[in-house]
């Protein structure tokens, strides 16, 4: 299901016509390697919680928290560093697009901690393919409704700038 949402296209993508403008080129390069990221930390969370790490059981719930803060401070990382580019490229002066798209920032981040924070609590399968759910919305939801939407709408903006640049 997870490497689903993260495999290739089928087909080769339509080769691009207009140029990538700087803020949607590193938007872009930052996003690709979130996504590869996150598919990673997708699959440990799989090994770890099917029990099939190759380390004891007693330090299942240790690694999965070790995990979980990984992914955190990741995300916590990558957060920070996407609204920084898309607060210099303008994308505050879009104001409902720039709420909404920094509340799910942030909601998804309470979202993870909340996870590890009930790693004592729920047992390590169900607390990976909970957290693993976290990272599928971030792909299904955020990805599409927040993400490609910033993109569209700099690439948008930045388009007349550069053309008389
Ligand atoms: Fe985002």
């Amino acid at each position: 299901m997870v490497a689903a949402l993260f495999a290739a296209p089928s087909r080769p993508v339509a080769r691009q016509t207009e140029p990538e403008y700087g803020p949607v080129s590193d938007l872009e390069t930052m996003l690709a390697d979130a996504s590869r990221q996150l598919l990673a930390f997708a699959a440990k969370l799989l090994v770890l919680g099917s029990g099939r790490s190759p380390g004891p059981s007693s330090h299942l719930s240790q690694e999965l928290l070790d995990l979980l803060a990984e992914l955190v401070a990741f995300c916590d990382r990558h957060f920070q560093r996407e609204e920084q580019v898309l607060r210099e490229a303008g994308l505050r002066a879009f104001d409902r697009i720039w709420q909404a798209h920094t509340s799910a920032h942030a909601e998804l981040m309470r979202g993870f901690s909340a996870a590890a924070g009930g790693v004592d609590a729920v047992p390590p399968t169900e607390l990976a393919e909970r957290v693993v759910g976290l990272i599928e919305a971030f792909w299904s939801e955020h990805h599409v409704e927040h993400d490609r939407l910033a993109c569209d709408v700099l690439r948008r903006r930045l388009a007349p700038a550069a053309r008389f640049a």
